[in-house]
């Protein structure tokens, strides 16, 4: 499973990009309004941080047929090859999908919460449908089980539509979909780290440290090879 950050943080993004193994990166307006400023000069240096070749997925802010369909060609004339473009699962937003995509745009249907609502964005041409996890397991609901009947719906149909599980509180959630055959998922920064970090891995790190010097001294295996 591939991993997006989600984040408009343009320390995040540049500290993740250069780290992590990240295939892009993913916001939408609530994402843009923790940044503030100018949302245009904020997206260009998203798009300068990653380069061209990384996903960068952009929400629309419109919400009517005509309109998300110019503000999406306009997106993506300003930000280029490998920007996708997020599109609600609304009725005017499942229409403007399903132009944009017969026209060759990457579309990522967003706010998905049922499986039912990704079987139509798959049908709508989407590359991406996005549900929302722990807005789910928050109010009970299986966030977790939507994102394995999605898939499970996707794999009996053949449909090149992938799903980019998002909304994450916990790096668990993260695994959890993993398993169950998710495509991609979006994760924010915290719990990006989450996915790494490990006090276990910390000890071990430093008794390796402490183990070669005690043998060997200062200097690194890089160094005596060098000799
Ligand atoms: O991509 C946006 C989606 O991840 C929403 O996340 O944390 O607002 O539920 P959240």
């Amino acid at each position: 499973m591939k991993l997006l950050l989600d984040t408009a943080n343009l320390e995040d993004i540049r500290y993740f990009n250069t780290y992590y193994p990240i295939v892009g990166v993913t916001t939408n307006p609530t994402i843009l309004s923790k940044e503030g400023g100018d949302v245009l000069k904020l997206l260009r240096s998203i798009r300068e941080i990653i380069g061209s070749e990384r996903q960068l997925h952009v929400q629309v802010t419109e919400s009517t047929y005509e309109k998300i369909v110019e503000e999406a060609e306009a997106i993506v004339a300003f930000l280029g090859k490998n920007t996708f473009v997020k599109i609600p699962a609304t009725d005017e937003g499942l229409r403007a999908v399903q132009t944009l995509s017969a026209k060759g745009y990457g579309i990522t249907v967003t706010a998905v919460l049922t499986a039912a609502q990704a079987l139509l964005a798959s049908n709508a041409g989407a590359a991406y449908v996005a549900p929302y996890v722990s807005r789910l397991e928050n109010i009970c609901a299986d966030g977790v089980g939507t994102v394995a009947d999605i898939a499970e719906i996707f794999a009996i149909s053949g449909t090149t539509t992938q799903i980019l599980a998002a909304s994450f509180k916990t790096a668990k959630e993260v695994l959890d979909v993993a398993a169950v055959g998710c495509h991609t998922a979006t994760v924010g920064s915290d719990v990006m780290k989450k996915l790494l970090q490990h006090p276990t891995t910390d000890t071990s790190v430093a008794g390796f440290a402490s183990d070669w010097k005690t043998a060997f001294g200062e200097k690194t295996l890089l160094e005596c090879l060098k000799k």
